[in-house]
C-alpha cells in the first residue's frame, strides 16, 4: 500500500527507490509500461537513469489523455495579460487542436525527433503551444528568457544548434515594449550555428518585418493538419533549459520525458495538494524552470487549469493584480518568489488591496527562487491568511527538493525561514568540506545523496564531464546543489545561500563570474570583483569593484556607465547590474583568491572578522571608504536597495 504520511513516505523513498517510483510511475498512461527496476545506471558513465524501456509523450499525457477522459471541455489554461488587457480561455481541447496543428507546422519545416527548438516568447498562450508542440514531435525545446540579451541567446544557439527559433515580435515590460525580432536577428548574428528559420508570433503592439523563406509567420504553422504524439523513450531528451553556473558559459540542464512526467504528477498532489480540475498558478515566467515545471507540464500533467499571467506584480496596473488573478480565476495554489510579495509589500504595506478580493478560494502560498526572509514570510501569512509554504529547488532538480509536503498525512507545519523538509526521494544532508555530516545547527554545505529521484538532470547537454566535475565530484556518492545551509534540531533545513559565484536576483539566477569576465574585457580594467550584494526588493543585486590598468585616465562616471551598459549589452536588463566603483586594489588572500565574502560582508553591514590570510587589512577600509561614497549596499544606505526609504 501507499505510504500517505509525510515520514512513512519519504522514508520508503530512500529505503527502495525503485519500488516507491514504481508505483508512482502507475499514475501515468504509458505507451510502453516501464520494465522493473526502473531505476538504472549508464554503463559508461554510473550515471542514473529512470524508467529505461518505458515509451510515453509528455504532451499526449498533458491534452490527448486527458481530452480522451473527460477533461476536453475543461480549461486548461488561462491566459490574463494586463499588459495587453488581455483574457482567453483554452479547454483542453483547444489547446490539444492548436498544439497538433502546430506540430504539424514545425513538421513541415523539417522538425522531426531529437532536433531542438529554441522559444524566445514572454508568457504566451501561443509559447505553450510551441513547447508542448515539440513535446509532441519528440524535438527538444530550449525556452529562453526574454529578459536576456542576443549574446546570451547566440551562446544557447551555438551550444543548442537548434533546428529553428520561434519568437514573438515582441515582449511588454511594465512601461515598455520590447522588440525580440532583432535581438533574435542579432543573435543569429552573432551565433557561429545557423538555424533553418525563425517563427515569428506577430504582436499588435511591434510587429517584425519578416523576410522570407527564412522567417515564418507563426499562424501559418496552424494552417497545417494535426499531427499525433510520437513515442519517445522515457529517458529520451524533452528540453535543454540553460542556467547560469559560475563561468560565462551557460549550463544546459537537460530534463527526460519519463523521469520528469512522473515526478512532476507526484508533486502536484503530495506536495501542493492540488486534486485535477482545480486551478493552480504559478506566477513565474516559462523562460524558468518553476515556469516549465508549474505553468506548463505539472498543472496540465495534473489535469488542472493553469493560470498563464504576463505582468508584473506590481504596476500591471497596481499591487493588487495577484489578488485579483486568485479571485478572477479561483486560484488554489498559488506559487510565486519572495520578490514578488516584496514589491507588493511595498506598496501596499497594510494590505489594503488583499481586502479588496474575495480570496476564499486560495488554501496555500508557495514561495521559492531564493531564500524568504521571515518579515516577508509573515507578511504574506497575515495578508492572505493561509499557510505559507517555502520550498527549495532548482533548475537542475525541476521540482521541489524540500518543502512542507501539504498533500500527505502528518507533515510537520510550515516554519518561517525553513524550507522544510526533504521530499520523498531526495536523502538532503549538510556536509562540512570532507564531506562528512556536521551536527544539527551547524551551517554547511547542502548535498543530496545519490540516486536522484526522477525529475532531476541525468546530465547537462552534450557535457557529460561538467555534469561530473560541476556537481558529482565535491562529494563523491553525493550532488551538490552549491547551496548553504544547516539542519535544526527537529529536522528543519534552512538554505542560507549560494557557496558559489551565483547570485539570485529577484528569483532569477546570474554569475557572477560571467559579469566578472565581462568586466574584466573592458580595455581599462586590470581586475575585478563582482558582488551579490543585499537588496531588500531583490534579495541580490550585483555590483562591481574594478582596478584600473596602470595610465588609465578614465574618468569614474564614465567607466561605470561604459561597465554598467556592458552588462546590459551582453548579459541583459534582468542582470540589474547598475553600480561600479574603482578601488586602488582589491582584497586577497596570501595565495591571491579575492576575499568576496568579505567584500559582501562589508556592503551589506555584517559583523564579521577579517580573515587571518588577508595580505593587508588596510585595504578594506580603503574600500569601505569607497563603498559608503557609492552608496553601494545596506550598509551605506543605498536607497535603491532600502524598501523603508
Ligand atoms: N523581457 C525583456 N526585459 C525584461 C524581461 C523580459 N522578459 N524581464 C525583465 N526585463 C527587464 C526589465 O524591463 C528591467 O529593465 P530596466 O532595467 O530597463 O528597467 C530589468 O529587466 C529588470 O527587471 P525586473 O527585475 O523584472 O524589474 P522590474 O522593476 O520590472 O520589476 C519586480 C521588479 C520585483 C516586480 C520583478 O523583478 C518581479 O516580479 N520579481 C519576481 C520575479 C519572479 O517571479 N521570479 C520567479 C522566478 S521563479
Ligand atoms: P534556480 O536554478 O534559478 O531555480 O535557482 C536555484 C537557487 O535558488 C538555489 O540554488 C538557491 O540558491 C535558491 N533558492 C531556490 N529556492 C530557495 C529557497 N526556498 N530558499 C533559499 N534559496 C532558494
Amino acid at each position: 500500500m501507499e505510504p500517505t504520511t509525510y515520514a512513512a513516505a519519504h522514508a520508503a523513498s530512500l529505503a527502495d527507490p525503485d519500488a516507491f517510483w514504481a508505483v508512482q510511475a502507475r499514475q501515468l498512461q504509458w505507451f510502453q509500461e516501464p520494465p522493473r527496476p526502473v531505476l538504472s545506471q549508464d554503463a559508461d558513465t554510473g550515471f542514473y537513469r529512470w524508467f529505461r524501456g518505458g515509451q510515453l509523450n509528455t504532451a499526449y499525457l498533458c491534452l490527448d489523455y486527458h481530452v480522451a477522459n473527460g477533461r476536453a471541455g475543461q480549461v486548461a489554461l488561462v491566459y490574463d495579460s494586463p499588459v495587453t488587457q488581455t483574457l482567453r480561455r483554452y479547454t483542453y481541447e483547444e489547446l490539444l487542436n492548436l498544439t497538433a496543428r502546430f506540430a504539424g507546422g514545425l513538421r513541415a519545416l523539417g522538425v522531426e525527433k531529437g532536433d531542438r527548438v529554441i522559444i524566445y516568447m514572454p508568457n504566451m498562450p501561443e509559447a505553450v503551444v510551441a513547447m508542448l508542440a515539440c513535446a509532441r514531435l519528440g524535438a527538444i525545446h530550449s525556452v529562453v528568457f526574454g529578459g536576456f540579451a542576443p549574446h546570451e541567446l547566440a551562446m544557447r544557439i551555438d551550444d543548442a544548434q537548434p533546428r529553428l527559433i520561434i519568437c514573438a515580435s515582441a515582449g511588454i515590460e511594465i512601461d515598455k515594449v520590447i522588440p525580440y525580432k532583432p535581438l533574435v536577428d542579432e543573435a543569429i548574428r552573432q551565433a557561429t550555428y545557423q538555424p533553418a528559420h525563425v517563427v515569428v508570433l506577430q504582436r499588435e503592439c511591434a510587429t517584425a518585418e519578416l523576410h522570407a523563406p527564412h522567417d515564418v509567420d507563426y499562424q501559418q504553422l496552424l494552417q497545417a493538419e494535426p499531427v499525433d504524439a510520437v513515442p519517445v523513450d522515457a529517458t529520451d531528451l524533452l528540453y535543454i533549459l540553460y542556467t547560469s553556473g559560475t563561468t560565462g558559459k551557460p549550463k544546459g540542464v537537460v530534463r527526460d520525458h519519463g523521469g520528469h512526467a512522473v515526478a512532476l504528477k507526484y508533486s502536484m498532489s503530495a506536495i501542493y495538494g492540488v486534486q485535477p480540475g482545480e486551478t493552480f498558478w504559478a506566477a513565474s515566467d516559462i523562460g524558468w524552470a518553476v515556469g516549465h515545471s508549474y505553468i506548463v507540464y505539472g498543472p496540465l500533467l495534473h489535469g488542472c487549469t493553469t493560470v498563464l499571467f504576463e505582468g508584473k506584480p506590481v504596476r500591471t496596473p497596481d499591487a493588487g493584480t495577484f489578488w485579483r488573478v486568485v479571485q478572477d480565476h479561483q486560484v488554489r495554489v498559488l506559487f510565486t518568489a519572495p520578490t514578488a510579495i516584496r514589491a507588493i509589500k511595498k506598496e501596499d504595506h497594510e494590505g489594503a488591496l488583499a481586502r479588496k478580493y474575495d480570496l476564499s478560494s486560495l488554501r496555500y502560498l508557495f514561495l521559492a527562487g531564493e531564500r524568504c526572509d521571515p518579515a516577508t514570510y509573515d507578511w504574506a501569512g497575515q495578508t492572505l491568511g493561509v499557510p505559507v509554504v517555502d520550498h527549495w529547488w532548482q533548475t537542475e532538480s525541476g521540482w521541489p527538493m524540500l518543502a512542507t509536503m501539504v498533500g500527505l498525512a502528518d507533515v510537520p507545519p510550515p516554519r518561517a525561514g525553513s524550507a522544510g523538509h526533504p521530499v520523498p526521494g531526495y536523502d538532503v544532508q549538510i556536509l562540512d568540506e570532507a564531506g562528512q555530516r556536521v551536527p544539527a545547527d551547524t551551517t554547511g554545505l547542502v548535498a543530496v545523496k545519490l540516486p536522484l529521484p526522477p525529475g532531476c538532470l541525468p546530465t547537462l547537454w552534450r557535457n557529460d564531464a561538467r555534469f561530473q566535475h560541476g556537481y558529482l565530484t565535491t562529494f563523491p556518492g553525493y550532488y551538490f546543489s552549491g547551496d548553504g545551509g544547516y539542519q535544526d534540531e527537529e529536522g528543519y533545513l534552512y538554505i542560507m545561500g549560494r557557496v558559489d559565484d551565483v547570485i539570485n536576483v529577484a528569483g532569477h539566477r546570474l554569475s557572477t563570474g560571467e559579469m566578472e569576465e565581462l568586466l574584466a574585457a573592458h580595455p581599462a580594467v586590470a581586475e575585478c570583483a563582482v558582488l551579490g550584494i543585499a537588496c531588500e526588493l531583490r534579495g541580490q543585486v550585483p555590483v562591481g569593484l574594478v582596478v584600473l590598468k596602470d595610465g588609465q585616465t578614465i574618468s569614474e562616471e564614465l567607466l561605470e556607465k561604459e561597465l554598467v551598459q556592458r552588462i546590459r549589452e551582453q548579459i541583459g536588463a534582468v542582470a540589474c547590474f547598475r553600480q561600479a566603483a574603482v578601488v586602488k586594489r582589491l582584497p586577497k588572500t596570501r595565495s591571491g583568491k579575492i576575499l568576496r565574502k568579505t567584500l559582501r560582508h562589508l556592503a551589506d553591514g555584517d559583523d564579521f572578522t577579517v580573515p587571518s590570510t588577508i595580505d593587508d587589512p588596510v585595504i578594506l577600509d580603503e574600500i569601505r571608504q569607497v563603498m559608503s561614497r557609492h552608496k553601494m549596499g545596506l550598509a551605506f544606505d543605498k536607497p535603491e536597495t532600502r524598501l523603508s526609504s
